[in-house]
């Protein structure tokens, strides 16, 4: 049985904390901490240092849309080689850290004199498990695959860093995404398209080609539990139950919006059907309205004269030629300048030579470039 008075103590107040994200998704990820109030430390490519009080942490913890890993820092010092890293290593008290029921795993990002990272990695490794058998005479149990401890080892010439990841799951990997279409969108790259629609959290969405539902759901958690869209991950997670344990925010489950103002459509049967399982493994079915339809017989009979359609359309050569592809962003935007004038209408496109076809003039774009997919967020205001 876990004993948590042997923990740490973790006062969240006085750690510096560590957001990192997906790829291409640093300005948003830098923009959600500068809003949320929690001082910057500093912030690189893939991530951000920042600090703050407790309410603060506690809110962001559980509604950040682009953090993929949150952790917090447990230890700096300066090791010029993997045996001085072994050293100060050892001083930690890993024996309050790792307890005899977790398993753990290091994760290490070294560049610099400790040069290979996999030779630190191990060299923390020892040191943690000489330190444990040393002190309480036991082995400390690793599991690469499903930890319950993650430290992540981080070295920038010999300044070296130790910390531990608050949740073992990454947050951008929610779990309600079972059924899929061909070519969805990941679920932090549809948060980050519903942040630059400037979306209200108010007003009608529609996403009329919404394939596997993902950008519908990922609204949808944002109207679920103020926002709290990690609530699951964060209450699942000893370690965020240590750093709040005392605080009674008394989260009542709210929905800011009880009435469905979100719409799917999508021309593929088979998507739908996917969508609903989606939707329902997401528990948002009460906030979405979904139908098999055509864009192209899209009629405007929302009770709104303005609203938000925000879409991922199709696009390379799965989804058909490129002659057809021109002609449906031309039909595309027909209907939106007959039918949804008011509406504003985002966007990602893979192919942004398609772009132009739609005959409508952007004013709002954004490169967006993530693996091998080098697209555009662009957002036009339907006149
Ligand atoms: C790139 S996928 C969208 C993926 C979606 N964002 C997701 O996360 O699963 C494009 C979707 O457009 C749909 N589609 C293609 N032509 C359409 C049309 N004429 N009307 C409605 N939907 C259409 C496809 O069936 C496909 O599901």
């Amino acid at each position: 049985m876990t004993n948590f008075n042997k923990f740490i103590t973790i006062d969240a107040d006085k750690l510096e904390f560590h957001s990192s994200c997906s790829e291409g998704l640093d300005e948003f990820l830098l923009d959600e901490v500068k809003n949320s109030g929690l001082k910057i430390i500093s912030s690189n490519r893939g991530g951000v240092f920042y600090h703050g009080n407790k309410s603060l942490l506690y809110n962001f913890f559980l509604s950040t849309r682009f953090s993929s890993r949150i952790a917090f820092t447990l230890q700096k010092f300066v090791a010029h080689d993997p045996n001085e890293l072994y050293d100060k290593a050892y001083s930690i008290p890993w024996e309050r850290i790792i307890l005899e029921e977790y398993a753990y795993k290091i994760e290490s990002m070294t560049k610099d004199s400790l040069e290979n990272s996999r030779y630190a990695l191990y060299k923390l490794k020892d040191a943690i498990q000489d330190r444990i058998r040393q002190k309480q005479n036991r082995e400390a149990l690793i599991d690469r695959e499903y930890p319950d401890i993650e430290i992540i080892l981080r070295s920038n010439r010999e300044n070296v860093s130790i910390g531990i990841n608050i949740t073992s799951r990454p947050l951008n990997k929610r779990g309600y995404r079972l059924d899929t279409v061909s070519a969805p969108i990941r679920e932090n790259l549809a948060q980050a398209l519903i942040y630059f629609s400037d979306w209200d959290k108010e007003s009608i969405l529609i996403d009329p080609m919404c394939g596997s539902g993902t950008i519908l759901i990922e609204a949808a958690l944002l109207l679920k539990e103020r926002g709290y869209i990690n609530k699951e991950l964060m209450y699942d997670s000893f370690i965020f139950n240590e750093m709040f344990f005392n605080l009674n925010y008394n989260v009542k489950p709210l929905d800011t919006n009880p009435n469905k103002i979100l719409y799917g459509f999508d021309n593929d049967p088979l998507a739908i059907e996917k969508a609903k399982k989606n939707i329902e493994r997401a528990g948002v079915s009460h906030l979405i309205h979904l139908e098999c339809k055509n864009i192209l017989e899209l009629e405007n009979t929302f009770s709104s004269e303005t609203g938000f359609i925000i879409t991922n359309p199709p696009y390379g050569e799965r989804m058909g030629s490129t002659e057809d592809l021109k002609e449906f962003y031309f039909q595309i935007g027909k209907i939106l300048k007959n039918k949804f004038s008011g509406y504003r209408f985002t966007l990602i496109c893979g192919d942004k030579s398609l772009l132009g076809h739609f005959r409508l003039k952007a004013d709002k774009e954004k490169n967006i470039s993530i693996s091998k997919l080098k697209g555009k967020f662009v957002s036009y205001q339907i006149q």
